[in-house]
């Protein structure tokens, strides 16, 4: 997956389903083993393993892409009630403080030396938040590239045993294969929550696409 392919999000008849790629490393999803990606197609991948998904919500001319794609189809269907809706734009509306305002990285000097220089480390914020399912959304803090300031990036980290076909734990990954997973309410609602709090620019993004879902 380049970075201007989304995932493919759809309704099936039952349920949102999400068409995630499994052999794109560079791209926004990837495979991860104990927070380090891994080659899915040379390794077996296991019950533990996460598809860590950079998740977008438009694309580059505005229309809705992944989660507000999903945001759509949650309300069209049901699975967001219009009182929903309400609750989740009361809570971003409400927001006022921001992850990229109010944290900032730190570089700590070690006692450390490699070679004659002083080790130092740079701790970047994560904000994460566990969903009862065992999917986890996270906030990190990162310098802009190309810029200066913060940039808050949102990703959401899903278990590969959530995934279907069930058979993906214990083998590689096929070339191009892609697994299918279906959000819960209660993603869809930290994840817009996520990106309420990560930056003002996010927390106003939120809020346009929150209010064309209700009237839509
Ligand atoms: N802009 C769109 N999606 C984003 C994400 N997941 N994190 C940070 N910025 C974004």
């Amino acid at each position: 997956m380049s970075k201007r392919e989304f995932v493919e999000v759809l309704w099936d008849g039952e349920r949102i389903v999400c068409r995630l790629p499994l052999t794109s490393p560079t791209g926004r999803v990837r495979v991860k083993r104990n927070g380090h990606p891994i080659p899915t197609r040379q390794t077996e991948l296991r019950a533990e393993d996460v598809i860590e998904w950079q998740i977008a919500y438009r694309d580059e001319e505005g229309c809705p892409v992944e989660l507000g794609l999903i945001l759509r189809l949650a309300k069209e269907h049901g699975v967001l009630s219009l009182n929903d809706v309400i609750a989740l734009e009361d809570f971003v509306s409400a927001q006022s403080s921001f992850c990229d305002e109010q944290f900032t990285i730190a570089t700590e000097a070690s006692g450390q030396e490699f070679f004659g220089f002083k080790l130092h480390w740079r701790k970047h914020p994560l904000l994460r938040r566990e969903i009862g399912d065992g999917t986890v959304v996270e906030i990190e803090l990162r310098h802009r590239q190309r810029a200066v300031g913060f940039q808050a990036m949102v990703f959401l980290l899903i278990p590969i045993s959530q995934c279907e076909p069930v058979d993906i734990v214990g083998r590689k990954a096929k070339p191009k294969e892609k697994v299918a997973w279906t959000p819960s309410r209660k993603v869809l609602e930290t994840l817009a929550k996520a990106f309420a709090i990560a930056s003002r620019s996010h927390r106003d993004d939120m809020l346009k696409l929150l209010k064309a879902l209700k009237e839509g």
